[in-house]
């Protein structure tokens, strides 16, 4: 499975019928490939991971085995959509773990922006590798692996990790149903086999989650304020019809804080920064300028249902000289 390459003569998936036949394909294949095997599959809820696992289920049903890893620094509502879109909609084989503790006690006061990182992929292969030996009879490792993630490997750009990193005795045959597409195409497939928009059309999502949106040492209440304030933005841009219009907006918390007044009371809390920016291959950006009455409102918001957050600040610098992420 390792080396199926795209053939130039593909034509680009835009259409559901083009989706249809693309996915009957692959399920063609899976069932040729795996028998009555079991494939292991790491569920994140992002669009690959998603979109992978739902043509796994439609071959093999409950022969495969998926493992939703929440580490604490996932989006509001994030593992429980992915429960109720793979457990009970699609009636997946789905094991949650739990992870919240193990990861935030790791990082505790962890502020090296690298370190933190390492330790946020490092656990999250120990926790995986728990849960695969616990399996039995598991011969296949299902990945979201795609088209773009091979392209930018072969020139050096990105490390291909999502093989990498698991122990030698974790060596499992791949199974990439989505290795030759292309993001777009994607998710035209994962509109076709039914996951919901808000998964399909979902904005990128850094692999170590909120922990970068916290800059500096995680601590549990400052990674609340991130979280709650990106469930309120990503509310808004809905509302207004920005979301899948605008690449990528979320909000960050310094590990400052400065004055206020709440009550007539003083106030030491920290600032909420807002980030929306587009693009097309992220490596030079665009700040998107937010509608006036939509930044009033945003600062309204923020500052009264988020505790701990007096002060809502709008970064509008483009990349370069900024990156898209803090850390
Ligand atoms: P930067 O901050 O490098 O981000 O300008 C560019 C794009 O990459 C995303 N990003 C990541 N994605 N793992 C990922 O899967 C990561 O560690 C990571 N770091 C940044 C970022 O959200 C943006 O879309």
């Amino acid at each position: 499975m390792e080396d199926i390459r795209r053939p130039d003569s593909m034509e680009r998936i835009t259409r559901p019928e083009q989706a249809d036949a693309f996915i009957q394909e692959q399920v063609d294949l899976i069932r040729k490939q795996v028998g009555d095997k079991k494939v292991l599959l790491a569920l994140s809820g992002g669009v690959d991971s998603s979109v992978c696992a739902a043509i796994l289920i439609r071959a093999i049903g409950e022969q495969l085995v998926c493992v939703h890893v929440n580490h604490g620094l996932l989006r509001k509502g994030e593992p429980e959509q992915v429960i109720q879109v793979f457990r009970e909609e699609l009636g997946a084989n789905l094991i949650y773990v739990d992870a919240v503790d193990r990861f935030l006690d790791k990082l505790a006061g962890v502020t090296d922006p690298e370190e933190k990182r390492h330790i946020i992929g490092n656990e999250f292969i120990e926790v995986f590798a728990k849960e695969a030996r616990k399996l039995d009879g598991i011969e296949f490792l299902g990945q979201g692996t795609i088209w773009p993630d091979i392209l930018e490997s072969e020139a050096g750009i990105k490390a291909h990790h999502n093989a990498g990193g698991l122990p030698e005795d974790l060596k499992f045959e791949l199974v990439e149903p989505v290795r030759i597409l292309f993001k777009d195409e994607v998710r035209v497939v994962g509109k076709q086999l039914g996951l919901p928009d808000n998964m399909v059309y979902r904005q990128p999502f850094p692999g170590p989650g909120l922990g970068v949106r916290c800059p500096g040492a995680i601590t549990r209440d400052r990674l609340e304020a991130v979280r709650e304030s990106d469930a309120i933005l990503r509310e808004e841009f809905a509302k207004n019809g920005l979301e899948g219009k605008v690449w990528q907006y979320f909000t960050v918390v310094p590990d400052f804080k400065s004055t206020g007044i709440k009550d007539g009371k003083r106030t030491f809390n920290w600032p909420c920064i807002i980030r929306a920016i587009n693009t097309t291959d992220v490596i030079e950006v665009t700040v998107e300028h937010l509608p006036a009455d939509l930044i009033d409102h945003l600062v309204k918001r923020i500052t009264t249902e988020v505790p701990g957050i007096n002060r809502v600040l709008f970064d509008y610098t483009p990349k370069p000289p900024a990156t898209v992420e803090y850390e």
